[in-house]
């Protein structure tokens, strides 16, 4: 299933390996036309549901490189690691908590077998630090050191004195951004499901330390509605309580929702229960009193996580009924995304390229484009061009034909019935709004 999508990804103009000419950058993507809009979309609606359509969340677009006490006070440069352990044998490298079945000792026991060369013999864990490191200005060392992010949060935490005072919000309320996090991965893979570099959208909700529990349940439910919006099927999530010993540093009770991908059952999202452990040890750092603290609910979701399940969920593959134009091959291969997230809403295709008729169909691109994402096709014949709509996740296709030109009507296919409808022009926007 991941080869198929990752091959429909890189021919559609989705997902391409990342620097290819070069022989690419292993686990590093870059997203094409397709993906670019798909997950602007997403963080759009994102945005739109819990930032704009609430009057108790602030959003912010904080630098992505921090005065580097921020991750020592948050913790992250002490605590922000993986177990990493090498086969003596090849020297390949892996997480030790993922190569482990039974819990980590210092050493793996000698039942584990390195997945690249079978060997049993394994180095020590080390803990492995993730933040990337890198240097402010021309000098290189220690006192120019500083991190690329590794999480949103602590911009959200360090810039909490300067909502308070500049938007004096009540209780409850969050603070959000959006944006790329950074961290030197041990064991990247599974296509963008594990990277060094990848974007996130996360809030700090901000509530009365009595009320945590409330807040938490709240946005739990949330997270499901959310988690249905993006058209997933809920028996594919499953919520895990993360046990003591298990969470980060800074959380006192986790929730994972994860998710059954073709690689298996891994994380898809948080949600944290941060205490006032970060507010406090800020303000302790910087000597400053920003009165009685508030406990921190932190819901968190992961973009490229959130386009791979997309796209998950959305592929099918379906016999395929001869349609009016002759649908070529028997199976077509469709992405059902929900409708608002596709990257093209409407593909207007003339029949031909007469312009006679290329005139007409562009006219109706032109107008339908200050309405919705419109793609114009003229190219191949009409069956290849509705097996790329279908294949990018188009949920209607407008076909111009020789007809339109006496009777001023065109045909609307709907992606996931394949039913056709003649609809006059002037109608068309009324039809794809309903
Ligand atoms: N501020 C909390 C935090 O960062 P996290 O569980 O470490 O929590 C948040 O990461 C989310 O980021 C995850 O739920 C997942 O969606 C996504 N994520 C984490 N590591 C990732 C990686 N290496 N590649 C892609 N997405 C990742």
């Amino acid at each position: 299933m991941m080869d198929k999508l990752i091959s429909l990804c890189k021919r559609r103009g989705f997902i391409f390996p990342g620097s290819e000419i070069y022989g690419g950058l292993a686990n590093s993507w870059d997203y094409g036309p397709l993906g670019t809009q798909l997950k602007k979309n997403i963080k759009d609606e994102w945005w739109k549901i819990f930032v704009e359509r609430r009057s108790d969340m602030y959003g912010i677009d904080p630098a992505i490189i921090m005065n580097p006490k921020v991750w020592e006070v948050s913790g992250h440069v002490a605590e922000f690691s993986d177990p990493l352990v090498e086969c003596k044998s090849c020297h390949s490298r892996f997480r030790a908590d993922q190569l482990a079945v039974e819990p980590l000792n210092s050493e793996l026991s000698g039942s584990t077998a390195c997945p690249t060369c079978k060997n049993k013999d394994f180095t020590e864990a080390k803990q492995f630090n993730l933040l990337f490191k890198t240097f402010l200005g021309p000098a290189e060392d220690t006192k120019a050191t500083v991190y690329l992010r590794g999480e949103l949060a602590q911009a959200m935490f360090v810039n909490y004195p300067q909502i308070v005072q500049t938007m004096r919000p009540e209780l409850p309320f969050g603070i959000t951004a959006q944006g790329k996090v950074f961290r030197n991965e041990i064991t990247p893979g599974n296509f963008i499901f594990r990277t060094r570099e990848f974007d996130l959208m996360e809030f700090e909700y901000f509530v009365k330390p009595e009320e945590w529990e409330m807040g938490f349940e709240y946005w739990r439910g949330e997270m499901k509605k959310w988690l249905d919006h993006l058209g997933i099927d809920a028996t594919h999530i499953h919520e895990v309580e993360i046990p003591d010993g298990e969470r980060a540093h800074y959380s006192k009770r986790t929730i994972d929702f994860e998710y059954d991908y073709p690689f298996g059952q891994k994380e898809l999202y948080g949600l944290a229960y941060r205490t006032d452990f970060d507010l406090k040890k800020h303000a302790e750092a910087t000597k400053s009193d920003w009165g009685n603290l508030p406990h921190v609910i932190e819901p968190t979701f992961g973009v490229d996580r959130s386009l791979l399940v997309m796209l998950l969920e959305s592929y099918h593959e379906e016999d395929l009924p001869a349609d009016r134009h002759g649908v070529e091959g028997e199976t077509r291969v469709v992405l059902k995304l929900p409708k608002w997230a596709s990257p093209v809403q409407v593909a207007v295709l003339p029949l031909s390229k007469k312009e006679e008729l290329s005139s007409v169909a562009r006219k109706i691109a032109t107008d339908l484009q200050k309405r919705f994402r419109v793609d114009y096709d003229e190219t191949q014949s009409i069956g290849k061009r509705y097996r790329r709509q279908d294949e990018i996740g188009t949920p209607y296709c407008i076909t111009v034909d020789f007809e339109t030109l006496t009777d001023q009507a065109v045909t609307i296919r709907d992606r996931d019935t394949m039913k056709q409808k003649r609809v006059k022009i002037e109608e068309i926007t009324d039809h794809l709004d309903k």
